[in-house]
């Protein structure tokens, strides 16, 4: 019997990804945050690590198992996911955003919770941006290969394509949410310069593999 030894898809490289949503505290009782499951990151994990990759997610707060031979950090605001992010990066081959980052935060952080306090009028809240990750993994000097996510409620094409321009990617992934935001299954357009590939509806998980063999193929 002559064995074929196949070689795993990603065997032997390092991938980095983010997952979940962030949360951007308002005082120590409350904050703001969005309703990502970071189901589809986490099944892209999973996908990486069973196709040989060495695989860092860092997860923002999100109740889900971590994939086996994973390995996991978890955070709670942008600021901290790029902490844990920029260090890592230039030492990753391949880095995948699927993280729902919260896009701003309040400028103000309250050391203790907000009271009523017989106030007549509700609090008002200012909010300052949040770096952007991707995009500032990308503009590093000894960047991996960037896979940004746009989830869009509508003119998806466009608007994907609108983002791998802006933050210079090779690859951004579009869906269709929030309508897919926790659901079970998804279905995925990769969007680069030149192409558009549809990855028809189906679970996550089979959408993530095929991702990762969509990626493997890029990185030739
Ligand atoms: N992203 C990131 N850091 C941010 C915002 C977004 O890393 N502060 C990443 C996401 O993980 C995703 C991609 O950028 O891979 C696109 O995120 P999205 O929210 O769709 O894009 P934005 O640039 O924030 O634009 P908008 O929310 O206005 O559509
Ligand atoms: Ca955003």
């Amino acid at each position: 019997v002559i064995a074929h030894f196949q070689p795993k898809l990603l065997q032997g490289r390092r991938l980095l990804i983010t997952a979940g949503p962030t949360f951007e505290a308002i005082d120590p009782v409350r904050g703001i945050t969005n309703l990502s499951s970071g189901k589809m990151g986490f099944a892209i994990a999973r996908a990486a690590a069973e196709a040989g990759a060495e695989v860092t997610l860092i997860a923002g707060p999100v109740h889900l198992p971590t994939p086996v031979g994973v390995r996991r950090i978890d955070v709670t605001s942008a600021q901290q996911m790029l902490e844990a992010v920029l260090p890592r990066a230039p030492q990753h081959e391949v880095f995948v955003a699927t993280a729902a980052v919260a896009d701003w935060r309040p400028a103000q952080l309250n050391e203790h919770k907000i009271k009523k306090d017989g106030k007549k009028s509700a609090p008002t809240f200012e909010l300052t941006e949040n770096a952007d990750i991707l995009a500032t993994v990308a503009a590093l000097p000894d960047a991996p290969y960037c896979v940004g996510f746009a989830a869009e409620s509508q003119d998806l094409v466009k608007h994907a394509r609108e983002k791998l321009l802006r933050k210079k990617l090779p690859l951004v992934v579009g869906n269709l949410g929030p309508a897919t935001f926790g659901k079970d299954d998804n279905s995925l357009v990769l969007v680069e310069a030149d192409r558009e590939t549809e990855l028809p509806r189906a679970g996550k998980l089979t959408l993530a593999r095929q991702l990762v063999a969509e990626i493997a193929r890029r990185l030739g």
